[in-house]
């Protein structure tokens, strides 16, 4: 798929820009502060109705303005060969919910959801392996959404669950030392939601974590020129020690695991006032050469490995799982069954940090995908390989150059 038009009205440092872009490669070039990331940011948004720098829409909205407007057309190619195309608009505004239109009718942001796919690495995927788990999980949930759009709704109810109960556990914890009344029945129902919720979570991060392993570990031998084993692990908070993958399980058997481990710390909860156990407590572990990345890899190496988890990701959704690799819900990949899975993939600000050699593999990598948006400050900074279309971006100003 590609997005072929792009209009933005008080996004971000933008009044008003209106692009129309071709498949294949475009590049945003222009000094540091003049709105490139802004545009592959605004595209990002179209496609996950999250930013990749922001975790709420305030800081979207252009500063003195009340509400800003995406707009796009974005073009998926059908089974018989023809094309389809979409407009979305999406108005978004501090405290307030997003207003989605698809092709002019008003519409819900989650039957939207998936409409564009899309992979973006930017400079801060750095923490994705050196930060806390916390990035890990929103990038596997994310890339779980992507797949299978109905999923974005398990994960909210699932925060929401945790949070109500986490608050139930609080109250108890603040009576400690007196009689606490908190009834102990009322836990009971919380934890058989949680443990519901919890093992579809459980379930499809398996799934998707266990499908995009080896696209992992062929995209780190690729970018580093074949120097060490990249791989992942999911590690779940319900078992006590870190164990090899179960490989498929039964909803029933996972959940019944959570309630198991549920009441194992239920004395501990009860006095921290914490939700100890459950997926908001897991952790994707990335190991290079079998040493943990966080904490041994170098710069470079983590460098890498970040970039590995996005063009495996790109990978994933534009092929499927690689043959035998789906663990447990295999309807994942089958729930989202359009055509054209392949997603825009966007790269910002990553050329600058490679050598020559890195920059040329990589450009080689990504050039025959369907398209491709690169951002640098200077035009130099994008490989050769990957000459296309480009834009000159000054002061919230965007020109076709050439
Ligand atoms: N809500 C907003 N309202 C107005 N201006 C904003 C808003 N949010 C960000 N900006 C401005 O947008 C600019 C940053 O744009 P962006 O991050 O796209 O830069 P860039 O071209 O990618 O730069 P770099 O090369 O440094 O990454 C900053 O000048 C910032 O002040
Ligand atoms: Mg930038």
């Amino acid at each position: 798929m590609y997005v072929s038009h792009l209009s933005l009205t008080d996004f971000r440092s933008y009044h008003q820009v209106d692009l129309t872009f071709e498949p294949g490669i475009t590049a945003f070039v222009g000094p540091n502060g003049q709105g490139k990331t802004n545009l592959v940011e605004a595209i990002g948004y179209v496609s996950t109705f999250t930013s990749h720098r922001v975790p709420s829409d305030a800081p979207l909205v252009r500063a003195g303005a009340a509400a800003a407007v995406v707009r796009s057309r974005i073009v998926r190619a059908q089974d018989d060969g023809s094309e389809r195309a979409l407009v979305l608009d999406i108005q978004l505004g501090s405290g307030r919910h997003n207003r989605v239109k698809l092709n002019g009718s008003p519409s819900r942001a989650r039957d939207v959801m998936g409409a564009l796919r899309s992979v973006l690495f930017a400079p801060e995927d750095l923490s994705l392996v050196k930060g806390d788990p916390d990035g890990r999980r929103k990038f596997v949930d994310a890339l779980c959404v992507q797949i299978t759009p109905r999923l974005a709704g398990v994960f909210s109810e699932y925060d929401r669950v945790v949070r109500q109960r986490t608050a139930l556990l609080k109250s108890a914890a603040g009576f400690r030392g007196s009689r606490s009344t908190l009834d102990l029945s009322t836990l009971d129902v919380w934890d058989a939601k949680l443990a519901e919720l919890a093992a579809r979570v459980i379930i499809a991060r398996h799934a998707v974590v266990a499908a995009l392993t080896p696209y992992v570990a062929e995209s780190y031998r690729e970018v580093s020129d074949d120097q060490g084993a990249a791989e992942l692990t999911y590690r779940s908070s319900i078992d006590d020690e870190v164990q090899p993958d179960p490989g498929p399980r039964p909803f029933e058997a996972v959940e019944a695991d959570v309630l198991a481990a549920l009441a194992r710390v239920r004395r501990k909860e009860l006095e921290r006032g914490l939700c100890l156990v459950g997926p908001h407590r897991d952790d994707l572990v990335l190991t290079l050469g079998g040493l943990p990345a966080k904490g041994y890899a170098s710069h470079g190496e983590s460098w890498s490995f970040a970039l590995a988890l996005r063009l495996a990701s790109y990978q994933l959704l534009s092929n499927g799982p690689v043959d035998g690799t789906v663990n447990g819900e295999a309807d994942l990949w089958v729930a989202d069954s359009g055509p054209d899975g392949e997603p825009v993939l966007m790269l910002d600000d990553v050329f600058a940090e490679l050598d020559a050699k890195r920059r040329r593999r990589l450009a080689t990598m990504v050039a025959p995908a369907r398209q491709v948006f690169v951002t640098a400050a200077v035009p130099g900074d994008v490989p050769e390989q990957l000459a296309g279309a480009r834009f000159d971006v000054l002061a919230a100003e965007v020109s076709r150059a050439g």
